[in-house]
């Protein structure tokens, strides 16, 4: 099994003074889980919480805390790093930080760096609740961020809470895989919408299989992680065709639903949908289905419980997959296991014919959950990707499906 690294990208963290400076280490680890490269310049005041030792080491990179260290300067300037990132990070952001991003003061290097940047900010608010609710910094958080293009900040949280102060309100920093999700949004926000003009379909949700009008055989499939590929990838353009089955979500933007219940309406539904450059085929299909469905409902009786007669359903990503001239550029299963995640994801790739086997490892608790952790396996190779969020784990497909049709 290869470790690939999927889509990295250049984060430049700046790291302000506040006891959330601490959840910045645990933001670097993240960052480097999924596979991008941080960079971090450390305030004067965030060194009282953090030491530049403890972000070089999880950075691997010399941190920046002067903006006239010699030695700083000749090997990367500091406009140099402005530029260098894809994005930029303050994570914590100061009351302090946020006044001079706000007024375009630059008398350190978090600010210069701030000004001088051409790339996106993201503002990671960290404060006392009455700091964060005071009107001066209410205006320049809204100042900052209605900034025309690249100059409107982004911000994630600050979130509700107990302080470290005692108080109680909106002023935590965001956790860490919080600013991750902002930051992976960000950075697909980042390439455009690469999938403009093209089709794609995709299965999410269990499927409902009828044994008379009042009951069913059903599984406990969410949809969620089905959902957010549907909206990723109209994030980047794609005109979507979402086709459910029964769940408690709500169709995303941009995005077309089609609600069925058993597999074979599923069928019917992607059909409809063809043709598709892209088939992300999520939904977990009931294998069987019932014989004859009654049409009232069984009752009770003397003779004992019904024997219900199964039969297969058809698979609907192998006949997606098959060969023929309505066949989607890319098609994209699902395999849920439990154990040798990548030799039964492989074997399922050559048997239904699909391109890729997003591989869920179901061995932890994903059903129903916001996090999940995935294997992506091509004809090339595989990559295991850090436990993370359903909505990351969607961009990133998204994003790979997008580098992929662009090649
Ligand atoms: N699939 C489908 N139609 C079916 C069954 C499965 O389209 N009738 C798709 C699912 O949407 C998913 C992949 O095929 O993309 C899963 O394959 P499946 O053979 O059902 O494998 P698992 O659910 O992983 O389970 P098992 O290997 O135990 O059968």
């Amino acid at each position: 099994m290869s470790e690939a690294v999927p889509t990295m990208r250049r984060i430049l963290l700046i790291v302000g003074g506040g006891i959330a400076a601490y959840k910045s280490l645990e933001l670097v680890r993240l960052l480097k889980k999924a596979g991008h490269e941080t960079r971090a310049i450390l305030t004067g005041a965030g060194a009282e919480f953090v030491t530049p030792l403890s972000l070089a080491a999880l950075t691997g990179h010399p941190v920046r805390q002067g903006l006239f260290h010699p030695d700083d300067e000749t090997t990367m300037g500091h406009i140099e790093l402005s530029r260098w990132a894809d994005l930029v990070v303050v994570a914590p952001a100061t009351a302090g930080l946020i006044a001079k991003a706000a007024n375009g003061m630059a008398d350190d290097l978090a600010s210069t760096t701030l000004l001088a940047t051409d790339k996106r900010v993201l503002l990671a608010p960290a404060m006392n609740v009455r700091m964060w609710l005071h009107p001066a910094v209410q205006a320049n958080v809204e100042r900052l961020k209605g900034f025309d293009g690249l100059h409107g900040v982004a911000v994630v949280g600050p979130d509700d809470g107990e302080m470290a102060c005692g108080e109680y309100g909106p002023g935590r920093m965001a956790e860490p895989a919080a600013i991750l999700e902002a930051i992976e949004g960000l950075l697909a926000g980042a390439a455009g919408r690469p999938l403009t003009g093209r089709r794609a379909v995709v299965t999410a949700g269990p499927t409902f299989e009828p044994i008379d009008p009042v009951r069913g055989l059903t599984n406990r499939s969410s949809g969620k992680q089905g959902y957010a590929i549907a909206a990723a990838l109209a994030e980047l353009g794609a005109e979507v065709t979402l086709v459910t089955g029964p769940t408690a979500l709500s169709i995303p933007t941009g995005v077309t639903g089609v609600a069925v219940e058993a597999a074979v309406q599923m069928q019917a539904a992607v059909r409809d949908a063809l043709p598709a450059d892209i088939a992300v085929l999520s939904a977990a299909v009931a294998d069987w289905r019932v014989d004859g469905v009654a049409s009232g409902k069984i009752k009770k009786g003397p003779g004992g419980p019904p024997t219900l007669a199964l039969i297969e359903n058809p698979d609907i990503l192998a006949g997606v997959a098959a060969p023929g001239p309505m066949r989607p550029k890319l098609v994209i299963g699902f395999a849920a296991e439990t154990s040798d995640l990548e030799a039964n994801a492989r074997a399922k790739l050559s048997r239904k014919g699909c391109d890729w086997i997003v591989g869920n490892d179901v061995s932890d608790d994903v059903f129903g959950s916001d996090g999940n952790t995935v294997m992506l396996v091509t004809r090339d190779g595989a990559e295991t990707w850090p436990r993370q969020s359903k909505t990351a784990i969607a961009r990133r497909l998204a994003t790979r499906i997008a580098e992929h049709l662009a090649d």
